[in-house]
This record gives structure tokens, sequence and C-alpha cells, in this order.
């Protein structure tokens, strides 16, 4: 399944996390073989970031899976050290050679860093008439850094990849960006990696409504979630390293929601995402720097 960006671009959806597989910025054979896997199984969305520090895995995969590279659409991300207009150039430079690809799909910038929006953006501009990446976009922004960015714009973005899971569904950003044709894709969908640290108990993976609606559809709590994401028309990028996972989490044409169980998954909204929120994010952020 795609859906069509604001561009003319499609992107596959599910999409396929890749942070923090075999461990926080683990870039070894063993993590080539789990994304190789998801390949194999039918993923054609990856999405990294520099972040992850896993991009030669990524790329090194997408060589061992011998899909066309035109069948795959990779997204990978400028951390907030690498924002600004200079540094946006060579972040990317430095992406697409750990990556060894010709061109990534969709290029994001990873988090808002407020003070650099409008030139970072500048320079994403320039990497897509450049024809080094198919499209650009933005993850974790709120409305006021997309009204910020949008002042001097002259490319609306793809898209804004930001947390989004049936506790936390950001309604106004989402509001926001509909109304600017900007897509929605979902990270952390299942409420986030076992990395974080939340219990399982937790997570919408273990909700009571959630496991009904599963149950009565005879599928897994997390295809109830991410087939939410995609009847709503947002993007999930469900991280697995199981291979039996990583086919569920894609094996999700076979049931259909009616629109009083989406309402019901709707509700289960609390305000409180599991990630950081971006105000502290922007901060913390600057002190972790993307190993190369
Ligand atoms: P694992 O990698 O061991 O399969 P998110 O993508 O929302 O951040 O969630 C990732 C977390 O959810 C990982 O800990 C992953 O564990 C787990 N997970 C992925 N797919 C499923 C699934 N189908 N059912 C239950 N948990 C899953």
């Amino acid at each position: 399944m795609e859906v069509l960006l604001n561009n003319g671009v499609t992107m596959p959806t599910p999409g396929f996390g890749t942070g923090a597989i075999r461990g926080w910025q683990a870039d070894n054979q063993a993590v080539a073989e789990v994304i190789t896997e998801a390949i194999q199984l039918g993923y054609r969305h990856l999405d990294t970031a520099s972040i992850y520090g896993n991009e030669r895995s990524v790329g090194r995969a997408i060589k061992l899976a011998e899909v066309p590279r035109d069948q795959l659409f990779v997204v990978t991300k400028a951390w907030n050290t690498e924002h600004g207009y200079d540094r946006i150039l060579h972040a990317f430079d430095n992406s697409q050679r750990r990556l060894d690809l010709e061109y990534v799909d969709l290029y994001l910038l990873h988090w808002p860093v407020p003070t650099l929006i409008q030139e970072s953006w500048r320079a994403m501009e320039r990497l897509l008439t450049e024809q080094r990446v198919r499209a650009i976009g933005v993850s974790n922004y709120r409305i006021g850094d997309l009204r910020c960015l949008l002042e001097r714009a002259e490319v609306v973005p793809a898209c804004n990849q930001i947390e989004l899971h049936p506790y936390f569904t950001q309604p106004d950003i989402r509001a926001f960006c509909a109304g600017q044709g900007v897509h929605i894709v979902s990270y952390s969908p299942l409420g986030t990696g076992s990395w974080s640290g939340v219990p399982n108990e937790l997570k919408p993976v273990t909700d009571p409504l959630v496991i009904q609606v599963a149950k009565r559809h005879k599928v897994a709590p997390a295809q109830v979630i991410l087939r939410w994401n995609l009847q709503h028309g947002w993007v999930p990028i469900p991280k697995s390293e199981h291979p039996e996972r990583m086919a569920q989490n894609l094996d999700l044409d076979g049931f259909t929601l009616s629109d009083t169980e989406l309402s019901m998954l709707d509700e289960l909204e609390t305000g409180t995402g599991f990630n950081m929120d971006p105000e502290r994010a922007i901060e913390a952020n600057m002190t972790m720097s993307v190993p190369d």
C-alpha cells in the first residue's frame, strides 16, 4: 500500500523503523541482516537517521536484499547538531556516504532547532532542487515550528513524523498539518521500543480495548493499532527485530475496523507521549553527537 505525498511522490506504508536494532547505534552485519529480512518480507519503506548510527547497515541491507533501488523508499534525518545551512549540506553528504546510495527518498529535520529552522530548510530545498532527495520533511515539529518554517519556505514539507499511537494522537498538530498538506508519519506507533524502559503493561498493545478489538477480528493487538493508522491515513513505521512480528506488522489488509472501532480507539487518547517533548528534547539532543 502507498500514500501520495504533496509533491506527487508515493510513500509505501507501513514503513520499517530501524532505530536501535540490535542495540542503540549498533551498525554491523547482524543489524544489516535484520533489515534485509524486513525487505525480503515485503517492507519497501526503511526509516533511519544519522543519530541511529546505523546508516551503513541500512545501505548494506539494501544491497543484500537485491530489491531494485527504485522499489525502495529510504528515509534519513539530520540531527540537531547538524542544523544550519552549511551543516545540513555537510550532514547530507555524510548520510549519503554512509548509506552508499545515489539518492535518498525523504530527508527530514529530525527535531526543530528553533533558531535555525529557516536556514536549515533552505538547505533542504537545495538538496531537493539538486535531486539528491525526492522529498523533504520534518519530524517532531510543533505548530509554531511549522509556522516559522512556512514563513520563508518555497517547498511545503512532505511530512511531519511525530510520535503517534492510541494514547497520544496529537490532534492539534495533525489538524494543522492536514490544512497545509503535510502528511503524518507515526513513530513509536505501538507505544515505543524496549529500549525506552516503558513497561509493556503501559503500552497500547496491552490495552484491554485494543485486545478486545483484536480478538473480534482474529488478529494481533499490534495489527489493530497499525490498521487504525492506515484507515486514518497516517503512515506507521513499526520496528521489530523478530521476523514473525515484522511479518505480522505488514499483514494489515485482511480486515477493516468499523467507524465505531476507530472512534473507540481514538478515545484512548491521554494527551501524554512516551518520548521526550520537543521543548526538553531540543536542549538534550544538542549534547548527543552523530557517530560516523
Ligand atoms: P521487538 O523488536 O522485540 O519485536 P515501536 O515501533 O512502536 O517503537 O515499537 C517497537 C517495540 O514494539 C519493540 O519493542 C518491538 O519489539 C515491539 N513490537 C514490534 N512489533 C510487535 C508486535 N507485532 N507485537 C508486539 N510487540 C511488537
